[in-house]
């Protein structure tokens, strides 16, 4: 099959598609063929070897043999293992790859059944009115932006600043914060007041122009999706026992997030946004988009 493989770290040029074996599902897994999947940033991070942590996780000086990256997939169900019981062949399904990454390649094995999110990534089947191109974006994105929000206990009536809102999280955790009952504000630059508001926003702040930590407001909630402030800096437009958080330490990711979210899109209270849409011989073009780091929402690769 055709894939992406990342053989050293660096520029997006050391992306090379190549031949590559086929996988053949173990009993317990489904083999997905692959008709989309994202460049999410945390693949250009392990591209890049950047933080060093990667080197560590990944390979000190060169990534693993063959290394295939992409975090998120949506494809057709082709093959199944012989102990598979919720799935058969020819179901449309979305997913998370976790760890096990691989998403940059015409199929991918996955587990029917996780016994852990990050180790062998989440799988479910996809949401309806979604293209695939659309629901390859949710499994990443949308879960790290939902379990940040539950594990903030958001609920109806807040207010939430989010800052980075018009990125993938900022984009999903907008729509969620507003599922919730919350009053956002978006911390975005001008070019993307319109997205903002089109998916919620309540109140909008141009980052380039005004200091969002130093404005006359207090928050329940301030997260800042893009990671790119502090809790000491925040702690003056935050309400007496309010939250302030970044990505890290999320609780365990389980198959029925992705069920919660896949339900919410199907009853239209959420929608992807995507930038743009490649193809996967436009991968390196694709990285260097990414790389840049003004994406609205999501970069997407379409595979034929
Ligand atoms: N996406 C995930 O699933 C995930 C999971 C865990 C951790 N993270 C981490 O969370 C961070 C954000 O991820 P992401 O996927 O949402 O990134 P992203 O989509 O690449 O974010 C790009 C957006 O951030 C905006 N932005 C850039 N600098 C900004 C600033 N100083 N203030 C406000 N907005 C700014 C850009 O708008 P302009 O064009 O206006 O600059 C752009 O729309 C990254 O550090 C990532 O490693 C992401």
């Amino acid at each position: 099959m055709k894939a992406v493989v990342c053989r050293k770290y660096g520029k997006p040029e050391v992306l090379e598609i190549v031949e590559v074996a086929k996988p053949t599902p173990k009993d317990d897994e489904v083999l997905v063929k692959i008709f989309a999947t994202t460049v999410h940033i945390g693949d250009t991070r392990i591209r890049k070897a950047d933080p060093f942590l990667v080197r560590l996780v990944f390979g000190l000086f060169k990534p693993k043999k063959n290394m295939i990256l992409g975090m998120e997939i949506s494809g057709i169900i082709e093959a199944i293992g012989k102990n598979i019981k919720s799935l058969k062949v020819g179901d449309k399904v979305f997913a998370y790859t976790g760890l096990k990454f691989g998403g940059y390649a015409e199929y991918i094995c996955l587990p029917e059944k996780s016994k852990s999110f990050t180790k062998n990534g989440l799988l479910a089947l996809k949401p309806e009115n979604l293209s695939f191109e659309e629901a390859a974006t949710i499994p990443a994105g949308g879960l790290t932006a939902l379990k940040n929000l539950q594990k903030a206990n958001i609920s109806k009536g807040q207010k939430i600043l989010i800052n980075g809102a018009s990125g993938s999280l900022g984009t999903f955790a907008i729509q969620l914060a507003k599922y919730f009952g919350a009053e956002v504000t978006a911390v975005c630059s001008e070019k993307n007041f319109e997205l903002v508001k089109s998916i919620g926003a309540d109140k909008v702040i141009d980052y380039t122009k005004e200091d969002f930590t130093k404005i006359n407001e207090k928050y329940d909630i301030v997260y800042d999706a893009v990671m790119k402030s502090t809790k000491a800096k925040c702690k003056r437009i935050l309400k007496e026992n309010g939250i302030f958080f970044k990505n890290s330490q999320l609780p365990k990711t389980e198959e029925k997030d992705l069920l919660f979210l896949k339900d919410i899109i199907e009853n239209g209270e959420m929608k992807p946004v995507i930038d743009r849409i490649y193809s996967i011989e436009q991968i390196v073009e694709a990285h260097e988009y990414v790389d840049k780091g003004h994406k609205k929402g999501n970069v997407v690769i379409k595979i034929d």
